[in-house]
């Protein structure tokens, strides 16, 4: 359930109309619901609420925007980083540093020791070269890092290859099979203190199966460890629960997810900490953005938008649908492809699209862009960063300014011995 509603033939994001948000910010602009955020935030608590003092993490990659923060923070709950920036995004938004996690093969020096400086709750240590220098830097601070390690269960997500984590060939985690040696050595080094394992197989799953067959390899292993004496106080199940794209999709719910995570989990004797993103974001966001002109195709029309691939880049990146919507719908529809001004034809966000028809000057949507939509912009084609807008009740404010290509340029320098 969203709060991007028509209202007497107008599209509204809770109790404004989407026209007014255009006319003062401009478009492209990404429009977020506050209610929508709670909402999904309260379902999904909700949906865990037989687990003993679940530990819930925002992946904060999915909307970095510090307002989505706060609001997240504000319903209690913590953020899963993964780089330096997100650490810092999490910490300026109100989140506790207890209740931050790190994730990703790739953290530096730098951030791991930025890391360890915030006082972070849990490092999700990915390799056990990783865990070595997260040993050594915490015994030069005179420190120890809470520490879970994460594994790689070989399940399949079936989801797209580029969002699937679990598989043996992706880059995330320690195989199962040396992951109790490594937890075991790790367990001796004086600078960490691990404490359980974490786990994510991949992102946008519509399926519950494969999520319980790598839960069901983390009990194994979870046993598997305290038989050679390890402690396991932890698990960390990650994100990955997909939303509907299409009127259609059907997904399993949060409610369900919670069901089978209860089951599968109950003999761990483990704090449970979730990691959800999309989830929690995707459904409360939409790109706003403005018909440039409708050009005649060999098939179809096109509708050429102002946003582009480099302001959404889901379609072009994952072949991802996303739900195309006129703000003042005049209920004939059409069929037509939808594109961006970019120059390549990448930029396309859907062709043969069945939609409501649309001239120049009008105002549409993309639905379901409230995760890794605003936070995967880019400026090609020297094209701005696509701003952002919070709408609460009857109230709204402009989040993320909109960035003019000219700033952007303001950052390059031709050297003097080019001049
Ligand atoms: N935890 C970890 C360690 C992750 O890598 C991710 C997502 C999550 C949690 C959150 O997963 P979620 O609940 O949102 O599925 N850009 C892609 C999605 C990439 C997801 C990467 N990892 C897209 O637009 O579909």
């Amino acid at each position: 359930m969203d709060h991007f509603r028509l209202r007497d033939g107008t599209l509204h994001a809770e109790d404004v109309a989407l026209p007014r948000i255009a006319e003062e910010v401009g478009t492209p602009v990404y429009v977020y619901s506050r209610a929508t955020l709670q909402r999904h935030a309260r379902v999904f608590r909700q949906a865990l609420s037989k687990l003993d003092n679940p530990h819930i993490a925002f992946a904060v990659k999915a909307n970095p925007n510090l307002a989505v923060l706060k609001v997240l923070a504000d319903e209690g709950y913590g953020a899963d980083v993964v780089s330096g920036g997100e650490l810092t995004r999490a910490l300026a938004a109100g989140m506790k540093p207890a209740d931050i996690v790190f994730s990703g093969v790739g953290k530096t020096q730098g951030e791991l020791l930025q890391a360890l400086e915030a006082g972070i709750g849990q490092f999700n240590v990915e390799s056990e070269e990783e865990g070595d220098e997260l040993a050594a830097l915490a015994v030069s601070r005179g420190t120890r890092a809470a520490c879970a390690l994460r594994v790689n269960p070989d399940v399949d997500a079936r989801t797209h290859e580029k969002i699937s984590t679990g598989r043996r060939e992706n880059k995330f985690g320690v195989a199962l099979d040396r992951a109790p040696g490594i937890y075991a050595r790790l367990s001796t080094a004086d600078g960490l203190e691990m404490r359980g394992i974490a786990i994510h197989i991949g992102s946008q799953l519509n399926d519950l199966e494969p999520l319980e067959t790598a839960f069901d390899k983390v009990g194994v292993l979870i046993r598997e460890l305290r038989k050679r004496g390890c402690t396991v106080t932890h698990a960390d199940l990650g994100g990955g629960l997909g939303v509907p794209y299409k009127a259609d999709d059907f997904l399993p719910s949060p409610a369900e997810y919670g069901a089978m995570v209860e089951r599968v989990t109950r003999e761990w004797n483990v704090r449970l900490t979730f990691e959800p993103g999309r989830v929690i974001a995707g459904n409360a966001g939409v790109l706003l953005t403005r018909v440039i002109r409708v050009k005649q195709g060999s098939s179809r029309p096109f509708v050429v938008v102002d946003a582009g691939m480099n302001d959404l880049a889901r379609p072009a990146m994952y072949g991802a649908w996303h739900d195309f919507e006129a703000v003042r719908p005049s209920g004939s529809t059409t069929i037509a492809h939808i594109v961006g001004p970019i120059c390549e034809t990448g930029d396309t966000f859907a062709m043969d699209r069945p939609c409501d028809e649309l001239k120049a000057g009008d105002l549409a949507i993309f639905r379901t862009a409230g995760a890794y939509g605003a936070t995967m912009a880019s400026s090609y084609n020297s094209r701005g960063f696509v701003a952002e807008v919070l709408v609460s009740g009857e109230e709204f404010a402009v989040v993320a300014d909109r960035i003019p290509a000219s700033e952007i340029m303001s950052a390059e320098r031709v050297p003097d011995w080019l001049r």
